[in-house]
């Protein structure tokens, strides 16, 4: 833990001095550690003298960030209006419950997060979604499922 500690302060005093550190900052503590660790937020709030209020605040806004350790893989699903407006929410609907999620989480094997996204910019293929950073566009159920089930690169 306090080698973690030690990483999250390095990165906090990296980005202390530019303009507008936070967000690049939390992003960066996430591309780490795969999530925002809850013993992060002091060193961070220290860091940028701002308050721990302030700080959850934005980390509970803005939806990229989460607190708890991803599967291994991620699944971020476009909810946004393109996407939308080309049956994305059935198709949310239908992809939690072949995961066995009743919401936005982590299957019970640790095999998978999935998270909801609020535009990708791959309008021009809606429904779209993002595997492990990777676009698939003109998403179906089928697509999805052969996604999965090709190894991990
Ligand atoms: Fe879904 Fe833009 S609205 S990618």
């Amino acid at each position: 833990q306090t080698d973690t500690l030690a990483q999250i302060r390095a990165i906090a005093m990296s980005h202390a001095q530019a303009e507008g550190p936070l967000l690049p900052l939390l992003h960066a503590v996430q591309d780490r550690f795969g999530h925002i660790p809850a013993e992060a937020l002091p060193e961070i709030a220290q860091v940028l003298n701002i308050s721990d209020a302030e700080l959850r605040g934005v980390i509970s806004f803005y939806h990229d960030f989460r607190d708890a350790p991803p599967g291994r893989r991620i699944l971020r699903l476009c909810r946004a209006e393109a996407c939308q407006a080309m049956g994305a929410p059935a198709l949310i609907e239908r992809i939690l419950a072949h995961l066995g999620l009743e919401r936005p989480g982590t299957t019970d094997d640790g095999a998978l997060t999935v998270e909801f996204a609020y535009c990708l910019g791959l309008c021009a293929c809606a429904p779209a979604a993002l595997l492990d950073g990777l676009p698939l566009g003109r998403l179906t159920d089928a697509a999805l499922r052969t996604a999965l089930e090709e190894p991990q690169c």
